[in-house]
C-alpha cells in the first residue's frame, strides 16, 4: 500500500498552532483542503463518457468555417460569463438549448467541473434516469425504501440535469419537474440544464414538434426563464456524425 505522504506544515494532524497576541491557537491547515475538488468530482456522478469533458477540448471551427466559428464561440462566451458571476443570487441558473450532438452535456460538465473546482458540491443526473429512480423511491413494492433521489436533487448545493424534457409527460412527470424546479429556483439554488426540446422563446424552430412548455409543464418552463441565463447552440451538424464519420 502506498503510504500518503505527511504534510509537512501540520504533521498531517490538519490543524497548524497560530499565535495571536500572545494566545495560541488551533487553525486549520491548508492541507485539509487540497484534494476537496478531486473528492468533489468523484461523487458528482458525472457518466463516465463525459467525465473528460472541458473547455480546453471543446472544439471550435476554424477560419474556414466563419458562422460557426462565431456563434460556438459566443456559446463559450456566455457559459465563461455565467461562470465568472457564479454563483449569481439572481439568476444562479444556466439553461443549454438545442439540437442533438452540439455540445451541451459537454459544455455543461465542463462547467461543472469549474464549479467543483471552486469547492461546490455537484450532482449530475440524467433527467430520464432521475424521474425512474424518483418514482421507485415511490413505489411501495420496490425495494428502494425512501425517497433519496429526490432528496438528493433538492438538497445538492449545485444540481445538473441532463436531457430535461425526453420524457413521455405524464402528470405525475409534470409534477415532480415542476416541484424540483420551483424548490431550486424559490431558494435560489444553481441548476445548470440542457435539452434539445425545442422553445420558441429560446429561438428554436418548434414547428410540428413538441415544445418545452408541453414536455416540462409551463410553470417549470416559466420558472426555468426566471432562473436561468439561457444558451441558445448553433444549428450544426451533430457532432457524434461528425466524428464516427472521420473513422
Ligand atoms: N465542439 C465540440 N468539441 C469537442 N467535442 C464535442 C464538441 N461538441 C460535442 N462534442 C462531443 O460530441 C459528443 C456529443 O456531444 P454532447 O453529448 O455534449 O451533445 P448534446 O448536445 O448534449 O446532445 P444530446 O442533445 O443528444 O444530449 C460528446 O462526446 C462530446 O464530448
Ligand atoms: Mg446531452
Ligand atoms: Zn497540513
Amino acid at each position: 500500500m502506498a503510504s500518503q505522504p505527511v504534510c509537512p506544515k501540520c504533521g498531517g494532524t490538519g490543524y497548524i498552532i497560530v499565535e495571536r497576541a500572545n494566545v495560541s491557537g488551533a487553525s486549520p491547515c491548508d492541507c485539509r483542503f487540497q484534494g476537496r475538488a478531486e473528492r468533489l468530482e468523484g461523487r458528482a456522478q458525472i457518466p463516465v463518457n463525459y467525465r473528460e469533458a472541458t473547455f480546453d477540448n471543446f472544439s471550435v471551427p476554424g477560419p474556414e468555417n466563419p458562422i460557426e466559428r462565431r456563434e460556438l464561440t459566443n456559446v463559450l462566451l456566455a457559459v465563461k460569463g455565467y461562470l465568472r458571476t457564479f454563483p449569481d443570487e439572481k439568476r444562479p441558473g444556466l439553461l443549454l438549448i438545442g439540437e442533438t450532438g452540439t455540445g451541451k452535456t459537454h459544455l455543461a460538465v465542463a462547467a461543472l467541473k469549474q464549479i467543483m473546482a471552486k469547492g461546490f458540491e455537484c450532482l449530475f443526473w440524467n433527467y430520464q434516469n432521475l424521474l425512474d429512480s424518483i418514482r421507485a423511491g415511490y413505489d411501495p413494492i420496490s425495494n428502494t425504501s425512501d425517497r433519496e433521489a429526490y432528496r438528493a436533487v433538492l438538497e445538492a448545493q449545485v444540481l445538473l440535469l441532463d436531457d430535461l424534457g425526453a420524457h413521455r409527460v405524464t402528470e405525475w412527470v409534470e409534477d415532480t419537474i415542476t416541484s424540483i424546479i420551483t424548490y431550486r429556483c424559490d431558494h435560489r439554488m444553481p441548476l445548470i440544464a440542457t435539452t434539445n426540446v425545442p422553445d420558441a422563446d429560446a429561438g428554436s424552430v418548434v414547428q410540428g414538434r413538441r415544445t418545452l412548455g408541453e414536455q416540462i409543464g409551463s410553470r417549470a418552463r416559466s420558472r426555468l426563464y426566471e432562473m436561468c441565463t439561457v444558451v441558445k447552440m448553433p444549428l450544426m451538424e451533430d457532432f457524434r456524425l461528425r466524428k464516427a464519420k472521420k473513422l
